[in-house]
């Protein structure tokens, strides 16, 4: 019996040793032919296409699907979802609303207003609540030193942020404010900087008040730059194009090569070269701040604004220059230094600035001594002419680590705009319309706002500095948004305005003014001009949505303004 028993299982051991050694020898050879060819394969596996790599094949190569996965140019972001009928009712609702304005008296009788509230009492409570607030921490380091000295007003934790009461007084007062402000604002005269330096130059410098200049500066006032029926406006851009550079210098302070010309009849221009061809897209992983300008934005953006009807943007127009005779030879001794021969035979120079002004990034001629660049008419900065530079409220962290505070407080507007007594007047919304141009041209690199404070209290913003926008025609940056968003004010002429041009073809408007005003060939490429046109209707949704929340009347304004 225990015989018996053993001989079973001695053969079961037996057969068991077989049959374990048949797998081993039969899974060596199915896997030696693959560890084998392994070493062949690795060229040809590693440069396919990614539409190509199968999803097992994918987890032994390392994001080389990532990199090359980005080469489809899909839309990723909305189109928007507004219609065509709604953006028509729209109109028609803020069209009514404008004819059957509200004057002073009647915001005063309005069933919203607590007569019991005061914007004084409001701000000495506010202060009194802050002031309370020991686990204050100071983050001044959002502002810029320079920044102008403002009520020290901030609401620190989310406890204390603004109640639904006073925020609706609050939008009431500003509509009063500004209703107000249009009432003492409506007999200005317009007042052009030629006026305003009229005496020192006869003075100082009487052969500039014979020049072409001085006659363009009598159509740069305090509500535009410039005005599209005078024939200085069209004399102007013969300059621009076509006078001869007797001096090339670099602006002192700029992140980026800007070079300042000068050109017959007292006119300078500054000049942004070529620097990316037109299709080039912002990689996704730069930020907005190490961003290269682009000449072409320039020229769009001027083209952009003027057709919306704001006329803030100095003239700009393209120019093709000769790098050796209009710059080389007329640039100061420290600009000529850094010019050079490409291996190419072409004519370089790089300049000095933050950013790309090295050898790596040099602007060369192409073919050997011609140069693409935009040239905008330099407006005066003088004694009599005095710049206000205005820390934009909802600038950038300019920094990859930092958020900006606007971007973490749904009630920034209220609790940092509008009980700022600085922006209880025109510049609200001007920022408003600035917030609407920026984000048509994809500009995010907007950190202060300018306006020549000579001009006095109603004086508009001046819309500079656009080298960074139209970074990318696939994607619409919603953030630029934000002050709109968040205050939803906004001014009716505008409204009007940006519901003519919609009307019209925004995108047509902008490339036959393109086309007919400027040299230079294909400024926007259809894709970005596809994009105007739906940025243009998510203006329209995202004002719906401030009207369907806050009403007509109590998004519109009529600060007087045109
Ligand atoms: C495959 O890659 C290895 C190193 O990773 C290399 O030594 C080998 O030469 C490559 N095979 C071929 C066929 O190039
Ligand atoms: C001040 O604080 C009180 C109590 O915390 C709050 O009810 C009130 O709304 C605050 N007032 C302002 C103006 O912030
Ligand atoms: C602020 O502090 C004072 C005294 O320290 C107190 O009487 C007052 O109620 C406090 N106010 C608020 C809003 O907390
Ligand atoms: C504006 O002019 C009108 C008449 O010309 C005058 O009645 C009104 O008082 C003036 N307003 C201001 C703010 O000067
Ligand atoms: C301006 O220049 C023209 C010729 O260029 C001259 O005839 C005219 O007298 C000058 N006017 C003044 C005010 O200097
Ligand atoms: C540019 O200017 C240089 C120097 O005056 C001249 O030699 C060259 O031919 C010019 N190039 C073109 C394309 O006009
Ligand atoms: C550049 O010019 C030099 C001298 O004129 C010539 O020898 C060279 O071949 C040129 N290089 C190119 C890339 O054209
Ligand atoms: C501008 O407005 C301020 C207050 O809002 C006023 O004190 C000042 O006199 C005004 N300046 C001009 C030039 O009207």
């Amino acid at each position: 019996m225990w015989y018996l028993s053993f001989r079973v299982h001695c053969s079961f051991l037996f057969s068991l040793t077989i049959l374990s050694l048949f797998c081993l020898v039969t899974f060596y050879t199915f896997l030696w032919p693959t560890t084998d060819l392994e070493p062949q394969e690795n060229i040809s596996k590693f440069p396919k296409p990614p539409v190509d790599v199968s999803f097992w094949s994918v987890l032994c190569q390392e994001n080389i699907c990532d990199i090359k996965a980005t080469k489809t140019l899909k839309l990723t972001n909305h189109a928007s979802s507004i219609t065509r009928q709604r953006i028509d009712e729209l109109y028609q609702l803020v069209h009514r609303a404008q004819n059957d304005q509200i004057d002073l008296s009647n915001i005063k009788k309005s069933h919203y207003l607590d007569p019991t509230w005061t914007f004084e009492k409001f701000i000495e409570q506010k202060s009194k609540n802050d002031t309370n607030d020991t686990s204050e921490h100071d983050d001044s380091s959002d502002s810029d030193s320079e920044e102008r000295k403002k009520p020290k007003l901030s609401f620190t934790n989310e406890e204390k942020t603004i109640n639904e009461h006073d925020k609706k007084q609050l939008r009431y007062f500003i509509h009063h404010v500004l209703a107000k402000w249009k009432q003492q604002h409506l007999n200005d005269t317009i007042i052009n900087l030629a006026d305003l330096m009229h005496d020192t130059l006869a003075q100082d410098d009487p052969e500039k008040l014979n020049t072409t200049w001085f006659q363009f500066m009598k159509t740069v006032n305090n509500l535009r730059v410039y005005d599209t029926h005078s024939s200085q406006f069209k004399n102007l851009f013969k300059y621009l194009q076509y006078g001869k550079i007797t001096k090339a210098n670099e602006m002192s302070h700029g992140t980026q090569i800007k070079i300042l010309l000068d050109l017959p009849n007292g006119f300078q221009g500054l000049l942004k070269p070529y620097r990316v061809p037109r299709n080039y897209q912002t990689p996704s992983d730069h930020f907005y701040f190490s961003d290269i300008e682009r000449h072409y934005a320039e020229i769009a953006a001027f083209h952009v604004d003027k057709i919306l009807g704001f006329n803030r943007v100095p003239p700009v127009i393209g120019r093709v220059l000769n790098i050796t005779s209009d710059i080389r030879e007329k640039a100061t001794h420290k600009l000529a230094r850094t010019f050079f021969i490409s291996p190419a035979n072409n004519t370089c120079f790089y300049g000095h600035c933050s950013y790309y002004c090295d050898i790596e990034h040099a602007v060369c001629g192409k073919p050997g001594d011609q140069l693409e660049g935009s040239v905008q008419v330099l407006l005066p900065e003088s004694s009599e002419i005095v710049w206000e530079e205005i820390t934009h409220p909802y600038r950038r962290s300019y920094r990859a680590s930092r958020k900006a505070k606007w971007e973490l407080n749904e009630n920034y507007c209220y609790e940092y705009i509008m009980i700022d007594e600085y922006y209880h007047n025109r510049l609200l919304l001007d920022m408003m319309d600035l917030s609407a141009f920026d984000f048509i041209i994809g500009n995010l690199d907007r950190h202060h706002m300018m306006r020549i404070s000579s001009f006095g209290n109603n004086t508009a913003l001046l819309h500079l500095d656009h080298g960074r926008s139209f970074g990318r025609y696939d994607d619409d940056d919603l953030s630029i948004l934000t002050p709109i968003r968040h205050c939803c004010f906004f001014r009716y002429k505008t409204f009007a305005r940006l519901y003519r041009v919609y009307k019209q073809g925004f995108s047509k408007l902008v490339s036959n003014s393109l086309k007919t005003h400027e040299g230079l060939q294909m400024i926007l490429i259809d894709e970005h001009l596809i994009a105007i046109d739906r940025r243009l209707e998510i203006i329209f949704a995202h004002l719906e949505t401030c009207i369907k929340t806050y009403t007509v009347k109590g998004v519109m304004i009529d600060d007087g303004v045109d």
